[in-house]
């Protein structure tokens, strides 16, 4: 009833049959009532008042420009009574047009999920789409409409801290993130109150920022942004993502708020996105930084015209637009289009009917703590971790040992992450007020899954990041007296994210030594790695007999960690990123071109490409990660040694289990065209498949080859195919493989 008395004015204004029409007739209706202020106002995003994610600009009378229509949209506002002071504002307004609501959902919202480049590691995309659905189930119901999510910039730089947000180096394993991401953010569609509107972002090459830096400028050809960095904004589109948002970067020389080419040809254009554009925080007015524009006059001009609909906390289209269109700078029909599509969004989701049908105090205090959703976050985040080392069997532990001479078994548990909690959330993460009892530690895990014949202890070492020592003595002591040490090592939540770029990345501080002194006490060392990035550790690589990497993993840490410690799980996880021995090799990645003198291997260097002081090759390769049991690959066999245009050919490889353990293998399809007009990578990811087998178990492994597997885009921009030879790879890791080839006719 209540929505109904609130829309009485706009609704008085449309007549009955108005009611009946379709959203782009409603639009339409809607559109003819409107000034041009407020035309602008639905253009105009700001922060809320209670948190921010950017550099703050305050505004005194924030409530009244939303009471007199000059704001569409609000983020940084959660939680049913705060959405709801704010749209009861709105509704005051002459037209009473909803605010959307926005915030970045980025990975869980009451129930963390793993971070977004943890996730990748899975390779598991039903778990990632679940586990987006729980976030959109959660945030909706805290009456947010749209999530600044996924984020799908392909990244192969681990100084850059954003890495963390995305789904690692691979287009390929991208765009099938980005598509599992976007629908299941956006579940059954929009108009159902559990879906949240997805944003791929950052549109475009965000990731390829020069040196790793943040916000740094990328430079690339027209052929590797089409290739490399657009399509999982593409595969995002294609799944009907309802936004995107601009990059902060320029590229090649336009920034991207007012890149035309990105937004008007290519997106807007060739792909047809219906959906609207909203820049990044301020990217608007930080052209003037760019030197792209003079002044805010100038930077609502370039971008309004470029295609971003919406400004997001620049205020350059609230305080110019009305002007630049008044000049015939910017033509109605651009802001017409913009208010259109945003609109769109606001009838899809249902605000018109009920601009308070997200704010709903029942339905948010029902997702504040739902079970099942800690046992879907569980169970991505123990398939996120990657087994990096597993000398001699050491994992997975045994529950029930016990100890030297029949003593009760004892376990170290060393390390400034053995106890962490909100370090387990990582980066773009809610803090709780119940964090400390809701988010398991590793300390904790362990300590459900042992009996009373083992004994813990515990010993910090040092913290995170700083130079002191004094806690070694104690931790080598403790690993003295234990059977087994758990040692926790990695980065704090905030070293890598936005802003968190890093020029060395290592462990932080004296971590690493706190390694070598714990090995060096000979008992066996399990090193558990939390970060949001891939890391540099080539001493721990080299000397610790067992490596987990398990990021950040979200609010049931402690017990996925202890789930695969202990075998409950055998991990499956595999690398979305290359992991370098130094910083030095960076950008590393596996399908790169073969060049003019490829090395054939280190010791390979007399005038080839390679380097005279270090290995040409990553510590760990893009798709690797151990189990426990192990896996074989018999020969590819192909059906057809010829391909054609509407004839597919199958690739297949008996994958047999030859561990004692049942285990999930990925296995990996990449291909190599062998000859191009352009050079092609030596090899490109095209499939993968998700199979588990018992132990001694086997199965035939098929995948579909197409001449679509085959496209590239050409020096015109051309996705097309070529024929000639193409080489066919399958394994367990873009290294590891077996190997055969076609010919393309
Ligand atoms: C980030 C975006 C984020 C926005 C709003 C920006 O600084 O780059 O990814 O969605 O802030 O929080």
């Amino acid at each position: 009833m209540k929505h109904l008395i609130l829309c009485a004015g706009l609704l008085a204004s449309m007549t009955v049959s108005a009611q009946r029409k379709t959203i782009p007739q409603k639009v339409d209706s809607v559109l003819k009532l409107m000034t041009l202020d407020e035309k602008i106002g639905q253009m105009n995003q700001y922060n809320g008042p209670w948190a921010a994610t950017g550099p703050l600009t305050n505004d005194d009378n924030l409530l009244s420009q939303i009471k007199d229509g000059k704001v569409g949209s609000m983020l940084n506002v959660t939680g049913v009574k705060r959405t709801k002071e704010l749209q009861d504002i709105a509704m005051q307004s002459r037209l009473k047009i909803p605010l959307l609501f926005g915030q970045d959902i980025i990975h869980g919202y009451r129930t963390i999920f793993p971070v977004p480049l943890g996730e990748a590691a899975s390779w598991d995309l039903e778990a990632m789409e679940k586990g987006a659905r729980v976030a959109a189930t959660e945030a909706s119901a805290a009456g947010v409409h749209w999530t600044f999510a996924p984020m799908v910039d392909i990244a192969r730089d681990p100084r850059w801290g954003r890495v963390m947000e995305g789904a690692g180096e691979d287009p390929y394993l991208g765009s099938k993130i980005a598509t599992a991401r976007v629908k299941g953010f956006q579940g059954k569609g929009l108009g159902n109150t559990d879906a949240l509107m997805a944003c791929a972002k950052h549109f475009a090459a965000y990731g390829a920022a020069v040196g790793g830096r943040d916000y740094n400028s990328v430079d690339m050809s027209l052929r590797q942004l089409h290739e490399v960095y657009l399509p999982p904004f593409k595969a995002a589109a294609d799944a009907g993502a309802a936004t995107f948002m601009n990059s902060f970067n320029d590229l090649n020389g336009i920034p991207a708020s007012a890149n035309a080419y990105l937004m008007r040809t290519i997106l807007k254009g060739e792909w047809k996105f219906k959906g609207f554009v909203v820049s990044d925080w301020g990217s608007i007015g930080e052209m003037i930084n760019h030197g792209y524009v003079k002044d805010n006059y100038e930077a609502a001009l370039a971008s309004a015209n470029g295609g971003s609909d919406m400004d997001m906390e620049s205020r350059s289209y609230i305080q110019h637009l009305v002007k630049l269109v008044k000049e015939g700078k910017v033509k109605m029909t651009v802001i017409d289009n913009a208010v259109k599509r945003i609109l769109t969004k606001k009838f899809e989701m249902g605000l018109f009917d009920d601009p308070y049908r997200f704010s709903d105090e029942a339905r948010e205090k029902a997702q504040w703590n739902n079970p099942e959703h800690l046992a879907i976050e569980r169970d991505i985040a123990k398939k996120s971790i990657v087994l990096l080392k597993n000398e001699h069997s050491l994992l997975p532990l045994s529950k029930t040992a016990i100890g030297k001479d029949n003593a009760q078994r004892q376990i170290a548990l060393i390390g400034p992450f053995a106890k962490a909690k909100s370090d387990n959330l990582g980066f773009w993460s809610y803090d709780w007020p119940d964090d400390s009892i809701r988010v398991t530690s590793l300390y904790e895990g362990v300590q459900k899954k042992v009996g009373a014949d083992t004994k813990l202890l515990y010993a910090k070492g040092c913290n995170v990041n700083d130079t002191v020592t004094a806690g070694f003595a104690e931790a080598v002591a403790t690993a003295l007296q234990s059977d087994i040490v758990i040692l926790s090592v990695g980065e704090a939540r905030d070293m890598s994210g936005e802003a968190k770029s890093r020029s060395s990345i290592g462990f932080p501080g004296v971590q690493e030594q706190l390694v070598k002194a714990i090995v060096a006490t000979g008992k066996p060392v399990i090193v558990m790695i939390s970060a949001g990035r891939p890391l540099i550790f080539n001493w721990t690589a080299d000397h610790a007999p067992a490596i987990l990497y398990t990021w950040w993993l979200g609010t049931t840490a402690g017990d996925a960690m202890a789930d695969v410690l202990f075998g409950d799980y055998n991990p499956s996880g595999k690398l979305p990123m290359s992991f370098p021995i130094t910083e030095g090799q960076i950008p590393i990645y596996y399908s790169h071109f073969n060049t003019g003198r490829p090395a054939q291997n280190d010791s390979d260097r007399n005038y080839r490409s390679s380097y005279t002081d270090l290995s040409i090759y990553p510590k760990f390769p893009f798709g690797y990660g151990l189990h426990y049991t192990t896996f074989s690959y018999g020969p590819v066999q192909l059906s057809n040694g010829v391909l054609q245009k509407g004839k597919p050919i199958t690739a297949s490889v008996v994958l047999k289990n030859t561990g004692a353990r049942a285990g999930t293998e990925t296995v990996q399809l990449y291909l190599r065209d062998l000859v191009g007009s352009v050079v092609r990578p030596v090899k490109e990811l095209k499939g993968f498949q998700q199979i588990t087998l018992q132990p001694g178990e086997s199965k035939t492994v098929t995948f579909t080859i197409s001449v679509e597997d085959c496209r590239f885009y050409n020096d015109k921009l051309q996705y097309i195919y070529e024929p000639g030879e193409f080489r066919v790879f399958i394994g367990g890791s873009s290294r590891d493989v077996v190997e055969t080839g076609f010919v393309l006719k």
